[in-house]
């Protein structure tokens, strides 16, 4: 778990993206289901993309897939990138400061 953040924060730093603003951002340091930043924070499937193809341990996904993994939340103006592939689904905890889940 610590290496897995050292990782994406060294793959955050080498990245030099636009600079977007959200109508309603991620909660810093949250952590949420990607259908869950589609369908209540609304990203889109670009920006899911984008930050899957931003952490090297998971692999480009097609769309479908890209809604099942969880993002962290990197900074107050909504920045995300890839967490974890929930390969057997990801759990909306229902809470804006409650981070979602991979179905274990
Ligand atoms: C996704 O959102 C980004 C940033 O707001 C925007 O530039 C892009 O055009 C959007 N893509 C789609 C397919 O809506
Ligand atoms: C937040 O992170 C996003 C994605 O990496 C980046 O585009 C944006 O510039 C960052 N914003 C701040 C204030 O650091
Ligand atoms: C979150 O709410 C949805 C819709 O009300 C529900 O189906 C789901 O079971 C809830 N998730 C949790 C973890 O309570």
């Amino acid at each position: 778990m610590h290496s897995t953040l050292v990782t994406l924060f060294a793959a955050a730093l080498c990245l030099v993206p636009g600079v977007h603003t959200f109508t309603n951002p991620c909660i810093y340091q949250s952590y949420k289901c990607g259908f869950n930043l589609l369908n209540d924070y609304g990203y889109n499937l670009t920006e899911l993309a984008a930050a899957v193809a931003s952490t090297p341990s998971i692999p480009p996904l097609p769309d479908v897939l890209l809604l099942q993994v969880i993002y962290r939340c990197i900074n107050i103006s909504g920045g995300i990138v890839g967490n974890s592939y929930c390969f057997a689904g990801c759990i909306n905890m229902n809470g804006t400061l409650v981070n979602d889940q991979c179905v274990m």
